[in-house]
């Protein structure tokens, strides 16, 4: 049941509700301006423009080599495309780690050129400065932990976190901390299923699962695996609504056959 399906936009704080109301929160990432009319319309409440925008729109093989400025066009095409969902950017790795100063200037950045609503930022208590410059300055952040793609160097693997119990302590006490902080939600990713339960029954903000099981308050999966555009990609998490990549494919094969024969454009398609 959708308790806040009647809303026109929804806020930090609608999610905020979601959660207390015990209704699910959806999200996916979007990146441009066609995509965002359509998941927009589709009824999401958050749009991500995730750093994955590395990944699947740029070709990159991690996350780490994408700009705030081209985090800040994809932005400001799906803040165009969207009526309805909170939209949410990502910072990109190396614009709020260094020092609070230029954090914030990253995240003014964001909201004033990208149009975003509210950014995200990956980590806990190392970045714990500059959460709460951004947040005195009225930037709404969601925060992110367990597989946080931006240090994927330092895990030396995208394998699931926070198994052993010392990384499952950090987690829970980086999470209680967010939500210290104000921050207003929190992904958490690939991590094991009982302990996203244990994190998001001991904090009163939304927690937003990827590959992190049920009992998050909400669920974001990567637009391009879950419309099945990505074929190399088969995470156990992912689950796939569509099959796009063979019906493109097989469109654009007949596409070629048709103009190769000369049966596309006919009489019909011509002027
Ligand atoms: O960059 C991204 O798309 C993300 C999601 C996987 C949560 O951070």
């Amino acid at each position: 049941m959708s308790v806040h399906s009647e809303i026109k936009k929804v806020t930090t704080e609608t999610l905020r509700k979601m959660k207390f109301d015990k209704e699910k929160i959806t999200m996916l990432t979007a990146y441009d301006f066609t995509t965002a009319k359509m998941v927009d319309a589709g009824g999401i409440d958050a749009i991500l423009i995730g750093d994955s925008a590395a990944n699947v729109m740029a070709g990159f093989e991690t996350t780490l080599p994408i700009t705030l400025d081209q985090m800040i066009y994809h932005t400001q095409s799906v803040v165009r495309g969207t009526d309805r969902a909170l939209v949410i950017a990502d910072l990109p790795f190396g614009t709020y780690q260094s020092n609070p100063d230029i954090a914030l200037e990253s995240a003014v950045r964001m909201m004033k050129e990208g149009g975003a609503h509210a950014i995200k930022i990956e980590g806990g208590k190392g970045i714990s400065k500059s959460i709460k410059k951004i947040i005195n300055a009225g930037i709404p952040i969601m925060g992110h932990l367990g597989l946080t793609p931006q240090s994927i160097y330092q895990f030396g693997t995208y394998k699931v976190r926070a198994k052993e119990e010392a990384e499952a302590e950090k987690l829970i006490s980086d999470a209680k901390l967010l939500e210290e902080l104000g921050c207003f939600g929190v992904v958490l990713e690939k991590i094991p299923a009982d302990l996203a339960k244990q994190v998001t029954e001991s904090i009163s903000i939304p927690t937003i699962g990827i590959g992190a099981g049920p009992h998050c308050d909400g669920q974001v999966l990567v637009y391009h695996d879950m419309v099945g555009m990505n074929k190399g990609f088969s995470p156990k998490f992912l689950r796939r609504y569509l099959d796009l990549y063979s019906e493109i494919t097989g469109a654009v094969s007949q596409y070629v056959k048709d103009v190769k024969s000369a049966d596309f454009p006919n009489q019909n398609e011509s002027y």
